[in-house]
């Protein structure tokens, strides 16, 4: 890369009016995550000397949502009070950008732009002082052409609302994504006006400029199309998504992972997957997540910020988060495991069961219809149909401790704070409150009686 110091700048000032939203445009989301974190993201692996956002339409609102980003201090906020157009927005960045820099300039709204793209882009900046990302699309409707002189030079870009017939045929289309030379662009800049069918001063029209002034051109394509796919309208956006979902899935099934059906999974966030896992459909996965390999997913389940070991089973409609599963586990199908669990080797949790900060070791079971929150639950133990720990006492949350092998019968409840030691078995319908003893019997239920003679109250004719 060259040696020059890089500044990247990126357009983020306009309403973005065609996605008739209050929120702003740039922090509408593709797989949970906002289109101008995503520019963020990509432009930081490029290790710039500085990233300058131009904001302007609701500038408080997009800089608050970068409040708790991790690179926070790399990120410098511009302000364009007036949103006059994109060549208007970057000469609000140069102030700020030493003479000798490149710099590369990436819209809010193309957000699958890949980093090894950009970079390429840089690297043109060693033989000349511009150069283009463009494409050729099968619909350029609305985007800026690209035209070219007789010799095929790159010779300028015409907005649609500009183009006449014969522009508008062209296919080849401006990606939004131009690298300069700091000194040369400004120098451009200046002299672009606002006489045009938008009456905004156009980031577009340096090209012709450069190219009248003699400057050699440089114009490149990204890898795919996908890449410069930009975001005006809701339809762009759900379409924009399905590409970002479809390159997830492609990147999972070539590490090694079965997708049934690669279009009704969501890959949210950093994901990975080992091989031989299946995951069915309707699976939608938050990360930061780890699954190991020939995990099964069924179909319906939303799993986030988890770590899932090797060989485990997760049935349909299981929702899981902040959990940790282990080797051999089996859950659902729906199983809630709320923040905080962490299930040992092939530990069971059946249907209609709850975990919440709840730990339990290898070969524990809940089968059916419990809630398990706040407790530690030995290896071995056994808790039966619609066991309750009783946590909260309306102000504070207790802790329940049951042992290994323990025996928990049937719709028992636990007072917590209590402890049930190793091998100890609480009767069915017991309320317990105190320490149970190893290998005691608790019980707590009211002794059965039979009356004799009864009769069954009748109605009265
Ligand atoms: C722009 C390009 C067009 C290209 C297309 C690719 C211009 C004039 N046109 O058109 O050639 O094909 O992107 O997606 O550059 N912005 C500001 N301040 C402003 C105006 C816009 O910061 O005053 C920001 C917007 O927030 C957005 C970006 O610049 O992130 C592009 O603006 P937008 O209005 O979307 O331009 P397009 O019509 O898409
Ligand atoms: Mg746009």
């Amino acid at each position: 890369m060259s040696q020059k110091p890089l500044h990247i700048v990126i357009l983020a000032a306009g309403k973005g009016s065609r996605m008739r939203s209050d929120l702003p445009k740039v922090l509408h989301q593709v797989a949970g995550k906002s289109l101008l974190n995503h520019v963020i993201d990509s432009s930081l692996k490029l290790n710039p000397a500085k990233i300058h956002v131009v904001v302007g339409h609701g500038k408080d609102l997009v800089v608050d949502a970068f409040a708790d980003h991790l690179s926070v201090e790399r990120l410098s906020w511009v302000e364009q009070a007036q949103q006059l157009g994109t060549g208007h927005a970057v000469s609000q960045a140069l102030p700020d950008i030493e003479s000798n820099a490149n710099v590369l300039i990436l819209t809010a709204d193309v957000p699958l732009i890949k980093t090894s793209t950009l970079s390429a882009m840089v690297d043109l900046m060693e033989s000349c002082p511009l150069a283009l990302l463009t494409a050729i699309v099968e619909d350029p409707f609305g985007l800026g052409r690209i035209t070219r002189d007789d010799s095929n030079a790159v010779s300028g870009i015409v907005e649609q609302k500009d183009a006449n017939a014969e522009q508008r045929t062209i296919t080849e289309i401006n990606s939004g994504i131009i690298c300069a030379h700091r000194d040369q662009l400004e120098r451009w800049l200046d002299l672009v006006g606002d006489n045009n069918a938008q009456n905004e001063f156009y980031l577009t029209d340096v090209v012709g400029l450069a190219y009248e002034a003699g400057n050699p051109i440089a114009a490149m394509h990204p890898d795919h199309n996908s890449e410069v796919n930009g975001i005006n309208s809701r339809v762009q956006l759900a379409e924009v998504e399905r590409l970002y979902q479809r390159g997830q899935a492609e990147r999972l099934m070539n590490a090694g992972v079965t997708i049934i059906d690669p279009s009704r999974l969501d890959i949210r966030g950093d994901v990975e997957i080992g091989q031989d896992t299946i995951i069915d459909v309707n699976v939608v996965i938050n990360g930061p997540t780890r699954i190991g390999s020939n995990v099964t997913i069924a179909p319906n389940c939303v799993i986030s910020d988890s770590v899932i070991a090797d060989n485990v089973t997760v049935h349909p409609n299981t929702v899981i988060e902040n959990s940790d599963l282990g080797v051999g586990a089996n859950v659902g199908p729906f199983a809630r495991l709320r923040p905080g669990t962490t299930l040992g080797k092939n530990v069971k949790i059946g249907n209609f069961v709850e975990t919440k900060n709840a730990q339990l070791d290898a070969g524990a079971k809940v089968n059916h219809l419990s809630y398990v929150g706040d407790a530690s639950v030995g290896s071995n133990t056994n808790i039966g149909a619609g066991v309750i720990t009783c946590n909260y006492d309306g102000a504070n949350k207790h802790k329940t401790t049951i042992g290994k092998d323990v025996f928990v019968g049937s719709d028992s409840q636990l007072v917590a704070p209590v402890e049930i030691e190793d091998g100890a078995t609480i009767g069915a319908g017991s309320t317990i409150t105190a320490k149970v003893e190893a290998n005691k019997l608790a019980i707590s239920r009211g002794k059965q009686r039979q009356i004799d003679g009864w009769k069954r109250p009748t109605k009265a004719r």
